[in-house]
């Protein structure tokens, strides 16, 4: 070996193990960890889960260096933050100092005068540990290796839904998961959207500002959410987990999932047969409050159930929000037709599950009162629609007229090219002979 060569080899290994050092250093050196070795950080100290993925610290939002935050981002970037402790209590400066109390909880205190500015409340004595954990999940547990957390960071997400995170509700405690946007970008403290998971109903996820839900993602049919068919598409990307148990009501990302809240459906807008737009302006926007206006009232409440009144099948829409529908699992498709025609309030129904394919899927939505917002989509769901008889009937005289006017227009139209085609020829026929006649005129001159 040359020494030219020998040389080059030495920098190799040099630069390979540079490179494995660099690697190495967050998982070799990194403090995750909040036990009797150390038992606080201070501003300017840093907690580094031992892949390094999130770091745990001390930060300003952009433009506001004296406002102080404690929260997790993802290493990449300080600004990539996906949890803040004190959201609506910045500290003035940078004495904060975040402590593994001996009672067994987190505490952030302002250095400053001891105030606690937040707290996680938990109990576990002095033998209990404070951990962030790869997944950006910060756990307090009573050992290292327990897998029983006194807290955990999970239930309590800021603006960020990270796989293993889940919005819904806890039905034993009545405690609700749900992410809520930031005020302004340098604000962390709590703005007006709030993304959660409807339970009333089947459960869909949602979209709140303020108490007006603005967005749904209709109801979970077995493989997807109604409104969403393109979860299926990503299929192989995400996995959802939707848990409806005794215990919880809850919607949540598996792994690699990163919910994005502009999941929206790019679908085409237009009121069902039957209805009219009550704002075509609103309705243009996905302003949902108005949505379509029944054309026609329904024939109920004479006696007994007497009614004229029948369905439209409305193929593939985005089922209405499951909030005041009631479901019921054993009953098929028709019996859940005659049960809705059955009772005046019921407006609408639908299968709940359509696993199996085929047959229409199983089960029994029904929707009573009124109903907002159908959409038309691509991979959407069949809903039997209550109509008056007037409209039901109203449909075939329309699409009669519709074929003899398309018949007349087609009519007029051929008529006005034959006679432009006729107009030309004739028009063609004369210049040429005119010109001819010009032409023989000049040479006889
Ligand atoms: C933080 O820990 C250091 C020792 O690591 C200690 O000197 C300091 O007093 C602690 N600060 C608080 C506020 O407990
Ligand atoms: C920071 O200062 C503001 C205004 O002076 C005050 O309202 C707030 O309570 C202070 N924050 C803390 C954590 O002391
Ligand atoms: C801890 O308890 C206080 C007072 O009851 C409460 O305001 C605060 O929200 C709790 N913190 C957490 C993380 O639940
Ligand atoms: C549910 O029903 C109640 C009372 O009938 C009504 O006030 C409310 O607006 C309904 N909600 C939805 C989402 O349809
Ligand atoms: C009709 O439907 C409404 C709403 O779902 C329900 O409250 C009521 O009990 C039903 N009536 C009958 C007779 O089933």
């Amino acid at each position: 070996m040359s020494s030219i060569e020998r040389q080059a080899r030495d920098l190799l290994l040099l630069l390979f193990s540079l490179s494995l050092f660099h690697l190495g250093t967050p998982a070799a050196n990194a403090v995750d960890m909040l036990d009797d070795g150390r038992r606080n950080i201070t501003d300017g100290e840093t907690l580094f889960s031992a892949g390094g993925s999130f770091t745990l610290g001390f930060f300003s939002p952009p433009g506001v260096a004296t406002r102080r935050y404690l929260g997790i981002w993802f290493s990449v970037s300080e600004d990539a933050v996906c949890w803040v402790a004190n959201r609506d209590r910045p500290l003035n400066g940078t004495s904060g100092v975040l402590l593994l109390g001996n009672a067994g909880s987190l505490l952030l205190l302002d250095g400053s005068d001891g105030e606690v500015v937040w707290s996680s409340n938990s109990t576990g004595g002095k033998s209990a540990v404070a951990q962030l954990l790869e997944s950006g999940n910060l756990v307090v547990r009573q050992r290292p290796d327990s897998s029983a957390y006194l807290w955990q960071l999970f239930d309590h997400p800021s603006n960020t839904l990270l796989p293993g995170m889940k919005t819904g509700k806890n039905l034993w405690t009545g405690a609700e998961w749900d992410i809520t946007s930031w005020r302004s970008a340098s604000d962390p403290s709590p703005g007006p959207y709030r993304r959660g998971t409807e339970t009333k109903g089947l459960p869909e996820n949602a979209l709140w500002q303020g108490d007006t839900k603005r967005y749904w993602t209709g109801p979970w049919n077995g493989l997807w959410f109604n409104g969403v068919p393109e979860m299926a598409s990503y299929a192989d990307m995400f996995t959802y987990q939707v848990t409806v148990s005794p215990g919880e009501i809850t919607y949540g990302c598996g792994a690699f999932g990163l919910c994005n809240v502009n999941a929206a459906s790019t679908s085409f807008c237009s009121c069902a047969r039957g209805f009219s737009p009550a704002s075509p302006s609103a309705w243009y926007m996905r302003e949902t409050s108005g949505g379509c206006r029944r054309n026609a009232p329904l024939d109920c409440g004479g006696d007994a159930g007497a009614t004229t009144d029948g369905f439209v099948v409305v193929r593939s829409v985005k089922l209405p929000d499951t909030h005041n529908a009631s479901v019921e699992a054993g009953v098929s498709l028709k019996e859940c037709g005659e049960r809705c025609l059955a009772n005046c309030s019921c407006v609408a129904y639908a299968a709940a599950d359509i696993r199996g394919g085929g047959g229409g899927g199983h089960g029994c939505i029904m929707w009573s009162d009124y109903i907002v917002d159908l959409r038309y989509m691509d991979k959407g769901q069949d809903l039997y629609l209550r109509l008056a008889k007037s409209e039901l009937d109203e449909s075939s005289t329309r699409k009669i007229t519709a074929a003899v006017i398309a018949a007349i227009c087609v009519a007029c139209a051929a008529a006005t090219i034959l006679l432009l085609l006729g107009y030309m020829i004739w028009r063609n026929f004369v210049m040429h002979h005119g010109q001819f006649k010009t032409m023989m005129k000049l040479t006889l001159k």
